[in-house]
């Protein structure tokens, strides 16, 4: 099974075999088929991952689709998705219907099932802040489990499911709560800004902050339909504060988020752009011109490219800063 137009970043894979799936009638047979693989890899939308090689694994395609309210409070509403539906119809959907408090995460590209796997997060939102709980398939004891947000271990940009052994876990169905008393998360700087935000000011709409979202988005996000990418390629590194101080010094005008703890993290865009990556193209992959966090396919690219590329960034950014940066999509082999 050909993966090429499969994930985000373009690059050439082939798997053993790939099976969809839509419904909860195939759960058995499915844990039953994927005993004749020695792996089982569960693919979404196929845009946070690097295929590293041809995979011996069986890839189950999630397909499955249907929104609905699952319960309400006169506190919250609870909404829940299946794991195929693409994730910025699905906000969308949720924004037109006045189900609010997904705005900020508006454009995501993937699906709601990926969603939790990363613990998404855009524009001052994650995911884990709406997120009520989810119902997985354990494909190794062929068995239904409803796992709440303690369950899921979230953290930024992690989850239970990403350190999961791969292929183990099916998400099946995301519920999320959304309060009925919204208010606009705007502390976003980019939104915060936004001429359009600014002049509603308290009569803002969850409306208006999902197309400002958009547009942002557009304007600093390659559209993966055209270029080859996987969104950020490095998470942002999360430092104590002495080694923050110890940056400051060396370098102004660093950009850093307050974190619990006393810790900070660093937008690793800005360290990246200020060692000279931004737009700079090697061979078929480059560093994109408006957003450094973001490597990019212009075709043909393999994923010794993307590596190699990745890895000259992490050293540089290493021996100028003394910072780590950790590769944010999954590796699959
Ligand atoms: N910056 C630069 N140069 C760059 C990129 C960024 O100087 O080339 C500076 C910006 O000026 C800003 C700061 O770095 O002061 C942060 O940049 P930005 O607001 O664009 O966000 P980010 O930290 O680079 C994170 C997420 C994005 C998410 C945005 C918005 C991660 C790894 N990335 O990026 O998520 O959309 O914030 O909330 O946390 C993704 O995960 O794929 C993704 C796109």
């Amino acid at each position: 099974f050909d993966l090429l137009s499969s994930n985000t970043l373009g690059l050439p894979a082939h798997a053993a075999a790939m099976t969809r799936y839509r419904s909860t009638s195939q759960l058995r047979a499915l844990s039953e088929i994927c005993r004749a693989y020695p792996r089982a890899f569960v693919l979404g939308g196929g845009s946070n991952v690097v295929m590293e090689r041809d995979l011996e694994s069986l890839v189950i395609k999630v397909e499955s689709a249907g929104v609905s309210v699952h319960s309400e409070t006169n506190d919250e509403l609870i909404i829940e998705a299946h794991a195929g539906e693409n994730w910025h119809k699905f906000v969308s959907g949720c924004v037109g219907r006045g189900w609010n408090g997904l705005e900020n995460l508006a454009l995501i590209p993937g699906t709601v099932g990926a969603a939790p796997v990363q613990n998404i997060g855009a524009y001052g939102v994650e995911l884990d802040q709406r997120f009520h709980s989810l119902v997985a398939w354990d494909m190794l004891d062929a068995r239904l489990v409803d796992m709440d947000a303690a369950d899921c271990q979230f953290s930024y940009r992690n989850s239970f499911f990403k350190q999961a052994k791969p292929g183990r876990w099916l998400i099946l169905k995301v519920r999320f709560k959304l309060p009925r008393r919204w208010h606009a998360v705007l502390d976003y700087p980019d939104l915060r800004r936004h001429p359009v935000l600014e002049k509603a000011a308290a009569s803002v709409t969850p409306k208006q902050i999902f197309d400002a979202v958009c547009e942002i988005r557009r304007e600093k996000l390659p559209d993966p339909t055209l270029l080859g990418n996987a969104g950020s390629f490095f998470k942002n590194p999360i430092v104590t504060l002495a080694q923050y101080e110890s940056l400051k010094s060396m370098v102004a005008g660093v950009v850093a988020y307050p974190q619990d703890g006393g810790l900070y993290k660093l937008a690793a865009g800005w360290l990246i752009d200020r060692a000279g990556w931004k737009g700079r193209r090697v061979g078929s992959v480059g560093v994109h011109e408006r957003q450094a966090l973001v490597l990019v396919n212009y075709g043909g690219a393999t994923a010794q490219d993307i590596k190699r590329l990745a890895k000259l960034i992490q050293d540089d950014v290493m021996s100028r800063f003394g910072v780590l940066l950790e590769q944010e999509p999954v590796p699959v082999s």
